[in-house]
């Protein structure tokens, strides 16, 4: 079947590899309709995350169709079109009891700092990803929701990861009502976060980034108050825009490869600190006005940051974290979806057959061509629904 697999620093490629096939009773097998690509796959295609070895497939952003279920997942038959979270998760351990899927501690048996993803290396675990026909979906029953039939397969994907993040990323502000916003990072999960900040009361969002065309992006499809960074101090332009006190809330949707900082760069990326550059959470926290709120889903790894914490404990920050336990807002996100509140499809700027892989990834990992995100389809465009 083909698959894009991870090729060395800077390259994926296209490769023939065995089918995927049931390795445990309760898995399922998705021919993949559509595959994403995330930030995420980022910092993998860059070399920014230990363990990463060549020939595994990419991609943890898929819908598709389940071809084959194992003997244990009962709840799925071939022909059922399904989503499917990032996460690999088993349904009934601690964390999982209380819908802290991300944190499920049976299924990365690399250890268990994350939970199993699919396509992320070894570190979470080792499995093949969905950017290819075929992926292997284990605990499927739990894993894979049906996609409403009013639902399109592109209106589902983002579903996935990005709305997911994007959303709990505002959620993580606690918003009350007539907050200012700052959301770093205009790529999807921060538009998304752009977005949901809206839907839960925001009086003001601000979007920062350094790339035009996201910028823009961000004011039309976000209604985002654009700050580009090379273009003001930042820190400074924020407090000048709230009373001198900073926001309310900011939201760091850019992580580990931040930008901004010469220093933060050498040290975070090219000195592999596999934590990566603090850059744009040090500005979260400076951008903050004491006893406001930080809310980091940008992807740092172990073991440490150039963070300035101390500045974050003085000004009685609250700061939240976390990969985002995508099951528990899906039947949320589809209401959203389903009243027009929140857009799935437009968020798509490529759509693009999988073979075509390593020049989406490289349009999206250089900001080139007015990219956002990237659909990858193994068999062609599904026709929308609606
Ligand atoms: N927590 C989770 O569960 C989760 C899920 C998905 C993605 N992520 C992470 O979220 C982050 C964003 O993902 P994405 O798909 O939107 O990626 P992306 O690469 O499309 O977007 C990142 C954006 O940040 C901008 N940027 C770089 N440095 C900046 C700075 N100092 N200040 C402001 N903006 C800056 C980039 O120009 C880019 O537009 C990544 O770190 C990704 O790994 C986390
Ligand atoms: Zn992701
Ligand atoms: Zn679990």
């Amino acid at each position: 079947m083909k698959a894009i697999t991870y090729d060395g620093p800077f390259h994926v490629r296209l490769r023939d590899k065995p089918f995927s096939r049931i390795e445990h009773p309760q898995d399922a097998i998705l021919r993949v309709t559509a595959a994403g690509i995330c930030g995420s796959d980022l910092h993998l295609l860059h070399g920014l995350v230990p363990d990463t070895r060549v020939g595994f497939t990419l991609g943890h952003e898929m819908v598709g169709v389940i071809e084959e279920t194992g003997p244990e997942c009962t709840g799925l038959k071939k022909g059922d079109r399904v989503l499917v979270p990032f996460q690999i998760f088993c349904g009934s351990c601690y964390y999982c009891q209380q819908g802290l899927t991300a944190c499920c501690e049976n299924t990365n048996p690399a250890g268990d700092l994350a939970t199993g993803c699919y396509g992320y290396a070894h570190i979470t675990g080792g499995y093949d990803g969905g950017q290819a026909e075929y992926v292997r979906i284990p605990f499927a029953d739990v894993c894979a929701e049906k996609i409403p039939d009013d639902l399109s397969d592109l209106d589902a994907l983002p579903l996935t990861d990005a709305m997911a993040t994007g959303y709990q990323a505002a959620e993580m502000c606690g918003l009350q009502g007539d907050e200012t916003v700052v959301v770093f990072g205009c790529g999807p999960v921060g538009l998304y976060a752009m977005r949901s900040a809206w839907l839960m009361g925001a009086g003001r969002v601000i979007a920062v980034d350094h790339v035009p065309y996201r910028l823009e992006f961000a004011k039309n499809w976000a209604g985002a108050e654009p700050l580009n960074f090379r273009e003001v101090d930042v820190v400074s332009a924020i407090r000048s825009m709230t009373e001198d006190r900073g926001a309310h809330c900011t939201i760091d949707a850019v992580g580990c490869e931040a930008a901004g900082s010469p220093v933060q760069r050498a040290l975070g990326i090219y000195g592999k600190l596999y934590g990566g550059s603090a850059q744009a959470l040090n500005w979260c926290i400076h951008a903050t006005r004491k006893g406001g709120t930080v809310s980091v889903v940008g992807v740092y790894g172990p073991p440490w940051t150039l963070l300035d914490f101390g500045t974050a404990m003085n000004k009685q920050l609250t700061i939240r974290t976390g990969q985002v336990s995508v099951k528990r807002y899906i039947p949320r996100l589809i209401d959203h979806i389903r009243a027009g509140r929140l857009q799935s499809e437009s968020i798509f700027t490529h759509r693009l057959p999988l073979e075509e892989a390593p020049k989406a990834y490289r349009l999206f990992a250089q900001k080139k061509d007015g990219c956002i995100k990237v659909a990858l389809f193994p068999r062609g465009e599904p026709t929308t629904i609606h």
